[in-house]
């Protein structure tokens, strides 16, 4: 188990590195498999969920070469339709290999996926795409087996799911006509996937709107490709520079992908300048004059990400007044927030999606559990915060998307070690 040990309260001051996007990078290394010869991707973050999707592809006959933060994808040898299922359980982004294996082979053969256990996590609305797409599904000995080459036609999403509207673009891109992709998802990192797939020679129009038209082609060819900042890191390392109401440079990261997380905190009392250099791009906090509570409900982009719900609520544990946080997206998103009381927030949950924050008060540091990735990010800036010691077991989740995170922070000012022990 990996404990990270904190003591408080901290004062941060310099500039954090925002890594590759998570959530891109998920995508656009099992994309590779779609083209007939190697890419290079570069800015992919050095995180475990990155590992576990290389180990993967690899299990179907991938070979990778990872060199810091560039890993080279050799798709030639790609041979089986059936990736390893001990790791497609521990991992939900392993969803995103079912179309690129469709449009490769056909054929693809899935146990049921796992990941962060952060409420009901179904896989329906990729089933009924790739149903759409024309794909027979059955269902045998725990595991789908899918097959038929995806048709060309038109797929409406039920939700706006981003790994669906993902596995409709990937299952398509070689398809002999034309793919319309409706109520699609419009997530930044399904446009960078988009802006990939083209580079390779796909002909895809509309990523990052929820109309897409995908046009397929007859092949795809190896690229170079760089990972565009992970918006979910970034936003993560503004709220820590403004729970401790310090100055942290933040970046590189794309300010307009934050859009209304910015508009939030600065309606709070936050102000940030913008910094730009050598073409990058990033955001100065500027020490506030307190904060006051700002109300947040989570939604598909361009809402406010569920991805940020629980550093926003630790944030609002510093604010003046009652915040009202309404998840909309997973439910079973607050299970960091027992731990939170046990530093003694101010927490009342009125039902499964939603809770009421009183603010402020002083955090005090004690023994607590990490139980999933964005909800173990959110100890850690409590531990920022609170007086004394913050003890936080099962930090494992938090490396699951956050690389190095005790290094960065520690580099801008943080009283923070990681502890590796037997248990
Ligand atoms: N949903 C269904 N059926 C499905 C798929 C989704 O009902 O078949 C529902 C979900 O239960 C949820 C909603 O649709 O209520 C949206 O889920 P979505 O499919 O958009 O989520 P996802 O694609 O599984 C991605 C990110 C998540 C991020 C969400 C929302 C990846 C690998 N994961 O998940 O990232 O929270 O979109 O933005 O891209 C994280 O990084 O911590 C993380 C969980």
């Amino acid at each position: 188990m990996t404990q990270f040990i904190i003591k408080g309260p901290n004062l941060l001051s310099g500039e954090i590195s925002v890594s590759g996007a998570k959530n891109a990078a998920l995508k656009i290394l099992p994309a590779a498999i779609l083209a007939d010869s190697p890419s290079t991707i570069t800015n992919v973050p050095q995180i475990t969920d990155i590992d576990h999707i290389i180990k993967l592809l690899e299990s179907i006959g991938t070979k990778t070469e990872v060199s810091n933060n560039t890993v080279t994808i050799d798709p030639t040898n790609v041979t089986s339709s059936h990736p390893d299922e001990k790791l497609v359980k521990k991992l939900r982004g392993s969803i995103v290999l079912m179309g690129p294996l469709l449009a490769k082979f056909g054929r693809a053969v899935f146990s049921q996926p796992g990941g962060c256990l952060i409420g009901a996590r179904p896989i329906d609305d990729h089933l009924d795409v790739f149903r759409q797409l024309g794909v027979d599904i059955q269902y045998k000995d725990d595991c789908y087996i899918m097959s038929g080459k995806p048709k060309p036609g038109k797929v409406v999403l039920k939700a706006m799911s981003v790994t669906a509207t993902e596995n409709a673009i990937m299952a398509s891109v070689l398809s002999d006509g034309v793919t319309t992709i409706h109520i699609a998802a419009a997530e930044p990192e399904i446009a960078d996937l988009a802006n990939y797939l083209n580079k390779m020679g796909a002909n895809i129009k509309g990523a990052g709107t929820h109309d897409i038209v995908v046009t397929g082609v007859k092949s795809l060819k190896g690229s170079k490709y760089e990972i565009l900042p992970d918006r979910i890191e970034a936003g993560t390392y503004l709220l820590a520079a403004l729970t401790t109401n310090s100055e942290v440079t933040v970046g590189p990261m794309i300010p307009e992908h934050l859009e209304l997380v910015l508009k939030k905190l600065t309606d709070a009392g936050a102000k940030f300048e913008e910094i730009s250099r050598n073409g990058r791009r990033y955001l100065r906090t500027i020490k506030h004059n307190g904060l006051t509570a700002q109300d947040i409900d989570t939604r598909p982009y361009p809402g406010f990400p569920t991805d940020l719900q629980s550093p926003y609520a630790v944030l609002m544990t510093q604010a003046k007044g009652d915040t009202h946080i309404f998840e909309t997206i997973f439910e079973g998103r607050f299970r960091y927030l027992e731990e939170l009381i046990l530093m003694r927030a101010k927490a009342d949950i009125l039902n499964p999606r939603t809770f009421i924050i009183h603010g402020p008060n002083r955090l005090v540091g004690t023994e607590i559990s990490s139980r999933d990735l964005r909800g173990g990010v959110a100890l850690i800036l409590a531990g920022l915060i609170a007086n004394g010691t913050t003890i936080i077991d099962q930090a494992e989740y938090i490396d699951r998307g956050y690389e190095r995170i005790d290094e960065k922070l520690r580099a801008i000012g943080v009283n923070i070690e990681r502890v590796e022990t037997k248990l």
